[in-house]
């Protein structure tokens, strides 16, 4: 792809929308845009047809979505199911119809059945049940790889999905009533650290997961952009996974909280264990730089140096 080619990110504000901008900024692409949701709500189809129609982008990059953790899925499935399909076929529908070259779809690694063979498989999608908790969410975001791949099946075209893991770093989310474990972990341990108060964390602390530092998942994005890649979907992980346990008290550390951990093991735990085998991606060329402790500490310093946007935010 040309350098000046119109790459238009959908969710450009978010964690990873910023993150792939970063990226592709650094990497000399000079024609990027990109509207917020109070701009252009992706869940209308008219208004996505119209700016689509409009602008006529080269490329769509989709990490627009309604994410969030075990409680908010649990506690508000229709908005997950719903929002994540209306933003998602719009933008796919609209890609198809109006020739946009390239889509790049960001979907999650909860699309994997919740017992399905460790490390995950591209080839598992839809073999089992899913994680109860996220399955609405789950069912959007497959719903999105299948319109991708029928697209490709059908017209030829490089519409493309990629499943990261877990991820974490610039421009999370840290409100605790709907951040993912990593930043709750982060502001909460940074919390309780002048005081040394015990941290009071969910679950046994024995489930593994497996985090990719967000910088890492704009390059795999960057190096989809950049080439044609032969299939229709795509690991992005670290291939390596931690227990909750391992994981807070690498953070711990990271922060500097002395007090102690509390796991409040009558709340839920999720999947057992959810590592993805990134294999295929890797084989074509990319790899992840980060490790998890130099990740943490990345993050760890963008939450401390914008913890004033915080503050506001329940606990
Ligand atoms: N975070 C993770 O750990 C993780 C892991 C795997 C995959 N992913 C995937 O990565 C993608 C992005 O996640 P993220 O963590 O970057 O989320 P995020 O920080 O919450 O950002 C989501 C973005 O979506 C936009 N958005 C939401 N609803 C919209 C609507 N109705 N109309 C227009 N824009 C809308 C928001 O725009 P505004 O800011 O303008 O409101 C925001 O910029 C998702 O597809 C997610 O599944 C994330």
């Amino acid at each position: 792809m040309a350098t000046t080619s119109k790459i238009y990110i959908a969710g450009h504000r978010g964690m990873v929308g910023s993150a792939i901008w970063r990226a592709l900024t650094a990497q000399g692409y000079t024609n990027l845009i990109g509207r917020t949701s109070a701009e252009l709500d992706l869940r209308n189809q008219q208004a996505v047809n119209a700016f689509i129609a409009a602008e006529q982008p080269d490329i769509i990059i989709d990490a627009a979505a309604k994410v969030g953790g075990i409680l908010a899925n649990n506690n508000f499935p229709y908005p997950f199911l719903m929002e994540n399909l209306q933003i998602q076929n719009n933008l796919i529908d609209a890609a198809h119809h109006l020739d946009v070259k390239k889509f790049i779809f960001l979907g999650s690694s909860c699309i994997y059945p919740k017992f399905a063979p460790q490390p995950l498989k591209e080839e598992y999608l839809l073999t089992d049940s899913l994680e109860p908790t996220n399955e609405w969410y789950a069912i959007a975001k497959i719903a999105g790889v299948k319109a991708c791949e029928a697209i490709r099946k059908q017209f030829g075209k490089d519409f493309v999905s990629l499943m990261p893991t877990n991820l974490y770093g610039p421009h999370d989310n840290f409100d605790l009533e709907s951040s993912h474990v990593m930043p709750a972990m982060i502001r909460k341990f940074h919390e309780a650290k002048d005081t040394s108060s015990p941290v009071g964390l969910w679950g046994s602390g024995t489930p593994m997961r497996e985090f990719l530092h967000v910088d890492d998942l704009a390059q795999a994005v960057l190096f989809a952009v950049n080439n044609v890649l032969p299939e229709h979907l795509y690991n992005v992980g670290t291939g390596t996974d931690v227990t909750i346990k391992t994981l807070a008290e690498t953070i711990q550390k990271i922060v500097g909280h002395k007090g102690s951990i509390v796991w409040d093991s009558t709340k839920p735990d999720g999947t057992p264990r959810k590592l993805m085998d990134s294999s295929k991606l890797r084989a074509l060329g990319w790899e992840p730089k980060y490790s998890l402790e130099k990740g943490i500490e990345d993050a760890y310093h963008w939450f401390q140096s914008h913890q004033e946007d915080y503050k506001t935010l329940k606990l």
